[in-house]
């Protein structure tokens, strides 16, 4: 049976593009499935991808007190995996308890570097320039009960040029995002990358 996915997103939803992409070629649609697109913003890019797509698609609070709301929606659309894609709130506990391990995360720096309250969008990599760092890159990782803060999945580096802007490498590291995210969601469905009784990210290596 394939693994139902739910995805995330505040935004645009590149990611939920490169996702749905992903799985719509090959033998992966069997494995994996794009079955529910949440939004706490009714005008989500995100959202009009979906219908457009023929996705279930809903606009949800995402509040705290719309935890036990969330909750009943992904069980009632029997959800395997929640794939946050650019979701600008903090899971709510209920959630990230009712599917520890099973709730997944980009961010686009090198975690635990400029990750955090606060770090999302631009800032994230206005920051990375001021620090003058020349690497930042992308984190897929296990969502916890803090911001960007579970075990690690995948990294991936990226440059930082002299003269960057925070949107000229916002677009490079969000084409390794776009490249990292999908396979790492669909190991973690195989369950080839799972989060281990001590919180840490185990890989498994499967025989071809
Ligand atoms: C991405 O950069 C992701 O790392 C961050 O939010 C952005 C979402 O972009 N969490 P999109 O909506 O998927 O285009």
């Amino acid at each position: 049976m394939s693994t139902r996915l739910a995805v995330l997103a505040s935004g645009r939803g590149s990611n939920l593009r490169a996702l749905h992409e992903f799985l719509m070629r090959g033998e992966r649609s069997s494995i994996a499935k794009l079955a529910l697109v949440l939004s706490d913003h009714a005008d989500a890019g995100a959202l009009a991808y979906a219908r457009t797509r023929d996705i279930a698609a809903a606009s949800i609070d995402g509040g705290t007190l719309g935890g036990d709301r969330l909750l009943a929606q992904l069980r009632s659309h029997r959800i395997d995996l929640v794939v946050l894609a650019g979701y600008m709130r903090l899971v709510p506990e209920v959630v990230v308890h009712a599917y520890r391990g099973r709730i997944v995360n980009v961010h686009p720096a090198l975690l635990p570097a400029f990750g955090g309250r606060g770090m999302y969008g631009s800032r994230v990599h206005a920051a990375v320039i001021a620090a003058g760092a020349r690497v930042s890159g992308a984190t897929v990782h296990f969502v916890d009960e803090r911001y960007d803060h579970g075990a690690v999945i995948a990294q991936w580096p990226v440059p930082v040029l002299s003269g960057d802007t925070p949107q000229a490498l916002a677009e490079r590291v969000l084409r390794v995002e776009h490249a990292l995210y999908p396979p790492s969601i669909l190991a973690v469905a195989q369950s080839r990358i799972s989060l281990d009784a001590n919180g840490r990210a185990t890989h498994m290596h499967l025989p071809k």
